[in-house]
């Protein structure tokens, strides 16, 4: 696990497996101490690989307590093998044979959550990316595709469901209490695919009917107290797969599926053949104890994994560098889907935000990488937001570009040609272009140029003529390793929208919205017959993963936040004018100039507020300023104290400039009906709550408010609105006190209730932060070996409470660091990505700058680095 100096894997490198795994038999015989593992494996030699006489090398970690190894029963003797940090070489391998392998590992002394592990009393497994080599030695690469055979042997008692990949055949008691199961997956998979779940489980269960009639058992399996959480996340998993069906014509192949619910888990979830083992937060979802936020995580979760049966396990990767592949292309489903069961457009509005504040910031920070990465030091470090947003960005354009109908052909030829491989990216974009006839040469550059590309957007009219131009020019900043980037192929979906608000006709068909695809350098494109210029609405849908500028005057917004045909450009002129007004502000708070609100903001806040004609989660999303992490992302400098307190100013000046108009809509707001996760009834309490944040500004009537929401809240939507609210508000620390006592009351028991009430309370804008999330580390709700609870505590603290992380003295960043170290030691992944905020050092000015750089470096003097940290440590400095 430690290493002294990691290296660099290049994708240029790549060469074919010399050996192949045809079939793996796998026997795990569990125990208190120790699990016994033993493989058999029938290697032959790649007829496709040059080398004819290289030795075997398997993967295998320096956890395995080697026992035996046999070649086609005979056992070899220590002479014949050699044994180095990565795993096992054997010189002497026939062409073809039967391997077989013991080992011995210790599950439950497994902090890092790869491989076998131990969650509570369960045991299970964790593979993608390199985790099976902590199981057996393997030939633990993607492109190696096996047929497996589990069995599991356990107490019966404690461990009373055995799970694997596939179908089950074969189950029985054995002496001393035990049991066994036997699992076998008639699909050829890759070690990352594989899983094992051991423990004392509650199955719900329910059914599916495929498109051709066949009946699949879909089961879902968690802890006993959780048996009232599981419906939502098994409604979403019938949505899914009715959905894959009808849209990409994928219908599901084992006659059973299986998720697993387990709480201690790096990630949100796997997509293991037939047996998806998910975090806990991503699975299980009730009212009075999920918010209405986590119940479509749940839904898009689920989704996600249960898409990759095709998009990632029937098609899969030939080596990581190609992981967008997969991700990209299932995110893409899985926003299709979201987007499908609830509002598209507000959907398409939460993904950009969430692309613009947080990938754009990976993209322009040092760990910037393309979608297809050339490089990697350690492959859990490229499971970014890069290589699945901003793939799945690029998979949604050449969607546009296509059109649906090729679009869903090129899907199609790209599942039946590959079925059962591993393939590359190029496959993949290549069955994209052979179905629709388009050149999509310089398009592949989005997968290998980093970085997000600006375009800046000039017009000009002529009375005379007149005719109205638009000139695109497109760049793209330097990133590291890439000082020079060649033009993109860029769609730019846009629109006029004339005086009246109407859409005018850009051509002769009268088409009212184009695309048009930029991809020179710089290209104007002509009008003819305006009788007034227009404003030019660009960008339409965000049609592409970047930066747009427009000279917009405030008028020109307000105009089109009022009538733009395209939703999401609504909302984002709203976005830009919002961002004028808090630019501004923040050059006044930063030269220590009064503050003024601008007030055709409130104007235009005012009238979303008195039309109720408006979808009300339209009108939260208008209503929602950039957050700071956002302000952060597009400042050239990160005035930590100006931004926070220029954007405290707006949402005060907003709350009594309109407190009549705030406080009518939150009681208009109120709902009647029971609750339900649905779009219509999410769209209402997120505006209501909204509302409420904005009041929590207006003395007293805010706090009274918030605490008889608190108290009389009948779903865990509102109650933990009305906890943040009042936790947030100076003058409310009265009942912020009472709340949080009540709340840690009612829901001691309810694990993810309580990572909630942590995460409210690391993310209190208030003064003592640090000091506050020192003082949780000592409750009895924290404990730093499981990940869900180190985000929300410390990865809440460090990425969502910027005016507390970066307090002067640089006591946050020293905190973070000491945490880090502590980590590194128990679980690199979850380290590594706390450390990303410290990344972005270069943006802060003096004294933070120097002090995030020193944090920095004290990690990398740490002896015993891994090398999850060391590579972005090393890079960032
Ligand atoms: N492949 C998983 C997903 O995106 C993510 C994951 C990666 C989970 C690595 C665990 C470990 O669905
Ligand atoms: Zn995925």
């Amino acid at each position: 696990m430690k290493d002294a100096t990691a290296q660099t894997i290049y994708l240029k490198d790549y060469q074919v497996p010399e050996f192949l795994i045809d079939k793996t038999h796998l026997v795990f015989d569990l125990n208190d101490e120790f699990c016994r593992v033993r493989s058999s494996l029938s290697i032959r030699r790649n007829p496709e690989s040059q080398s004819s006489s290289s030795p075997l090398f398997l993967h295998g970690g320096a956890e395995l307590e080697l026992q035996k190894i046999e070649i086609d029963s005979a056992v070899i003797s220590e002479t014949d093998y050699q044994r180095t940090a990565e795993g096992l070489i054997i010189d002497q391998a026939p062409d073809n044979c039967v391997i077989n392998i013991e080992v011995l590992i210790k599950p439950h002394l497994n902090t890092t959550m790869m491989g076998l592990y131990k969650s509570r009393t369960m045991y299970c497994t964790q593979c993608e990316a390199e985790g099976f080599r902590n199981i057996t030695f393997y030939l633990d690469r993607p492109d190696v595709m096996s047929e497996f055979t589990t069995k599991i042997i356990a107490d019966k008692q404690q461990f009373p469901i055995l799970l694997s990949n596939g179908n089950p055949i074969d189950q029985g008691d054995i002496e001393n209490g035990r049991h066994f199961a036997t699992w076998h997956d008639p699909f050829k998979k890759p070690a990352y695919l594989f899983a094992l779940v051991a423990g004392d489980l509650s199955v719900v269960e329910d059914s599916f009917t495929t498109c051709t009639n066949r009946n699949i058992l879909l089961q879902i399996f968690v802890e006993e107290k959780d048996l009232n959480k599981c419906d939502h996340a098994m409604l979403s998993l019938k949505n899914s797969m009715r959905w894959d069906e009808q849209t990409y014509g994928r219908e599901y192949d084992l006659d059973r599926f299986m998720i697993v619910a387990v709480d201690d888990f790096n990630m949100g979830a796997m997509e293991n053949k037939g047996l998806n083992i998910f975090n806990t937060s991503a699975v299980l979802a009730n009212p009075k104890t999920t918010t209405d936020a986590a119940f479509q995580r749940v839904e898009g979760i689920v989704a996600h994994e249960y898409f990759h049966n095709w998009s990632g396990n029937r098609v899969t990767c030939r080596d990581w560098f190609q992981l967008s592949l997969k991700e990209g292309f299932t995110v893409y489903r899985d926003s299709q889907f979201s987007a499908d069961m609830n509002s598209p457009v507000v959907k398409r509005i939460e993904d950009v935000v969430y692309l613009r504040t947080h990938q754009f910031a990976e993209d322009a920070g040092p760990m910037s990488h393309p979608v297809q990465p050339d490089a990697y030091m350690e492959i859990n470090n490229f499971y970014t937001l890069t290589v699945y947003e901003k793939g799945a960005e690029v998979v949604g354009m050449i969607h546009s570009l296509l059109g649906d109908e090729k679009f869903r052909q090129g899907s199609d030829l790209y599942f039946s040609r590959h079925d059962g491989q591993a393939v590359t990216i190029e496959e993949f974009v290549g069955a994209m272009e052979e179905v629709s006839g388009q050149d999509l040469k310089q398009f592949r550059r989005w997968y290998k140029q980093s970085g997000t590309p600006v375009i800046d957007v000039t017009s000009h009219y002529d009375p005379e003529a007149k005719t109205y131009n638009l000139t695109f020019e497109q760049s793209c900043p330097a990133t590291p390793g890439q000082s020079q980037k060649k033009p993109f192929v860029i769609p730019i979906k846009f629109g006029l929208v004339g005086a009246d608000g109407r859409d005018l006709p850009l051509n002769n068909q009268g088409d009212q919205s184009m695309v048009f695809s930029l991809y020179e350098t710089s290209q104007t494109l002509v009008f003819e017959n305006l009788q007034q210029p227009p404003v030019p609405s660009l960008l339409r849908g965000f049609s592409a993963p970047v930066k747009l500028n427009y000279n917009y005057s405030s008028d020109q917004l307000a105009h089109l936040m009022a009538n733009d045909s395209d939703g999401f450009n609504r909302w984002d002129a709203g976005q830009k004018l919002s961002l004028q007004v808090l630019n501004k502000l923040i050059e006044d708070a930063k030269a220590e100039r009064e503050l003024v609100m601008d007030q055709q903001l409130i104007k235009v806040f005012k009238s979303l507020l008195s039309d109720h004609s408006l979808d009300p989660a339209m009108v939260n999303l208008m209503l929602q300023l950039p957050s700071e992490a956002q302000l952060h992302e597009q400042a050239e400098i990160i005035y930590v104290e100006a931004i926070h307190r220029a954007r405290q100013f707006a949402r005060q000046s907003i709350a009594t400039a309109l407190e009549q108009q705030l406080a009518s809509t939150y009681q208009r707001l109120t709902e009647t009906q029971d609750y339900a996760p649905e779009a219509n009834q999410i769209g209402r309490r997120a505006l209501r709550n909204c509302v409420l944040g904005y009041l929590m500004k207006v003395k007293t009537v805010g706090p009274e408010l918030a605490w008889q929401q608190f108290n009389n809240a009948s779903n865990m939507t509102d109650k933990a609105a009305a906890l943040s609210a009042l936790v947030n508000c100076e003058t409310a620390q009265n009942y912020a006190t009472q709340a949080l006592k009540a709340f840690e009351q009612d829901y001691c028991d309810e694990t993810l209730a309580m990572n909630l009430w942590l995460q409210v309370q690391a993310t209190s804008q208030l003064p003592e932060g640090l000091e506050r999330v020192q003082a949780l580390m000592e409750h009895s709700a924290f404990n730093i070996n499981n990940p869900n609870k180190a985000r929300s505590l410390l990865g809440a603290f460090c990425s969502a409470n910027p005016i507390n992380f970066h307090n002067k003295e640089g006591s946050g960043y020293e905190f973070l660091q000491q945490q880090i170290i502590a980590l590194n030691a128990l679980n690199p992944q979850v380290a590594a990505r706390l450390v990303t905020p410290l990344t972005r050092w270069k943006k802060l000015p003096e004294p933070n700058c120097q002090l995030m750089r020193d944090a920095l470096q004290q990690i990398a003097n740490h002896k015993g680095l891994v090398k999850d940290i060391q590579e972005i440590v090393t890079k960032s400095l």
